[in-house]
């Protein structure tokens, strides 16, 4: 046996991989349910290092040095159960088996338990950067036994992407499905950037008055600041393509339904179960889904918008604006993230996965979707103060946002007025303001609840649970 790592799926995902490992000097097993996949894979790419083709599970077996490791890259859900299904009674006791896909944490933890109990190691691996990640440098998150990261990390380290500081994108994050975990975060973030992306842009042109050209170098130039991020820099490219058929901005000629897949959708069913409010991943999922509604929306089409005519901005007022929408931006963001991570924070005590959140941001530097400067700025906060109750508390992130807020709050209002969406800066704001304010008006819920359900509350001035007997003489009676 001469391969030091095996990758079966050999999908755009997979295949790239393998041959990021072949190229990094990696002998590589291949495998694919259909043998000519690897077949083309290998006559396409085979002179960029060592694999080993396998047409059969047993070959593809035999070609691994021990402890074995095998990656799997084929689509979650039931596939990857087959798969695992097929190659576990080939394995050996220590052997690894590496989940690449974006799977459910719960599917993890429930497959590294099954797996344990053979005596297999079962890892589930987030990885982030699309196909060109899994190419020429992903973020690896990978879960599962400290003693499998061992023999694995090297080998993921070496292919993953680098930090401006050199660090590898790759780290092991915490026991069984805590790698799933944070990539799901991952997403759910991704999903929050994205709509607050698409909310700048929805106000730069509508209130702005701004062309999606001119929108493009915006975009760039915030890509020179503390927004500098993939996700703009190839939010500029989109805005700036033209349509080759009709000649128009790209962004006009596409349908405005925005699809998901599924692992955003996870982040907020997973936060309300753990009780964690992640407003902005939640009101990006909702977006995409009120987008997807045609008739809905094709019922309300027509409705009255804001009766005031709005005047065209000036040239240097539009030029204001779009700096303010910078800041709003810039502050929706960062109470986003500021709630992936209590996420991450909650989850973690929960599973008694014990992740350093300090080394998720470091790991999301380079090669994940999410990839920004920003992420070292999160790094740097969690490295001050590992104990950091919100990012929001983090006191540069304070002064920013502290900075920003009157711009933001400007922004919202305006889009209110104008009548132009903004669930994701308006939500952001208003978890901001949560956050700070000195009393919130859930003590009246309480008492609501207290009122028609006798559901108890608790005094600000002394301890124990009271009720107010509301529908008799309402002398309070203490309860606990
Ligand atoms: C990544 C991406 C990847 C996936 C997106 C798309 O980290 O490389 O997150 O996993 O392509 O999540 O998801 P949607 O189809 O749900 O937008």
């Amino acid at each position: 046996a001469t391969a030091q790592i095996g990758v079966t799926g050999l999908a755009v995902m997979g295949s790239n991989l393998a041959r990021n490992f072949a190229r990094h000097g990696h002998t590589v097993a291949v495998h694919n349910r259909t043998a000519a996949k690897t077949k083309t894979l290998v006559e396409q790419h085979g002179h960029e290092g060592t694999f080993v083709p396998a047409e059969t599970a047993e070959e593809f077996v035999a070609a691994l040095q021990k402890p074995r490791r095998i990656i799997i890259m084929v689509k979650a859900g039931e596939a990857t159960d087959a798969v695992i299904d097929e190659f576990a009674p080939l394995l050996d006791e220590g052997d690894v088996i590496i989940d690449g896909g974006n799977a459910h944490f719960a599917d993890t933890r429930r497959r590294e338990k099954d797996l344990r109990d053979k005596g297999i190691h079962f890892v589930g691996a987030g990885i982030s950067g699309g196909e060109e990640g899994a190419l020429n440098g992903p973020s690896i998150m990978p879960g599962g036994s400290a003693e499998s990261y061992k023999s694995l990390g090297p080998l993921l380290e070496s292919i993953a992407a680098k930090a401006a500081d050199g660090t590898p994108c790759a780290v092991h994050v915490g026991p069984d499905g805590a790698g799933h975990f944070v990539k799901m975060v991952h997403n759910g973030i991704e999903y929050a950037d994205m709509q607050l992306i698409a909310e700048a842009y929805d106000l730069l042109r509508t209130v702005g008055g701004f062309a999606p050209e001119r929108i493009a170098e915006i975009f760039r130039t915030w890509n020179t600041g503390r927004l500098d991020s993939y996700l703009i820099e190839i939010t500029a490219e989109v805005l700036a393509h033209k349509d080759a058929a009709t000649g128009r901005p790209f962004v006009d000629i596409v349908a405005d339904e925005a699809e998901q897949k599924g692992t955003g959708r996870w982040t907020v069913q997973t936060a309300l179960d753990l009780g964690v409010p992640v407003s902005g991943i939640a009101e990006a999922v909702f977006a995409r889904s009120v987008s997807g509604h045609k008739e809905l929306r094709e019922a309300a089409n027509g409705l009255p918008g804001p009766s005031a005519e709005a005047a065209a901005l000036s040239p240097a007022a539009a030029e204001e604006f779009a700096a303010r929408v910078e800041e709003a931006l810039y502050a929706s963001k960062v109470v986003s993230y500021a709630q992936g991570w209590n996420m991450i924070a909650k989850a973690s005590d929960e599973y008694g996965w014990n992740i350093d959140l300090g080394a998720m941001a470091a790991i999301w530097r380079g090669g994940c979707i999410i990839r920004a400067a920003f992420l070292d700025r999160i790094r740097a906060a969690f490295a001050a103060d590992p104990q950091l109750p919100t990012l929001l508390a983090d006191r540069q992130f304070a002064e920013e946002v502290g900075r920003a807020q009157d711009a933001w709050r400007e922004v919202v209002a305006t889009a209110v007025r104008r009548g132009v969406p903004t669930p994701g800066f308006a939500a952001a704001l208003a978890y901001y303001d949560a956050l700070r304010a000195e009393r919130l008006p859930a003590a009246l819920t309480q008492g609501q609840r207290d009122f028609f359900g006798a559901h108890t509350y608790r005094r600000t001035d002394r301890e124990g649970s009271f009720h107010t007997p509301w529908s008799g003489d309402r002398t309070e009676e203490q309860t606990a």
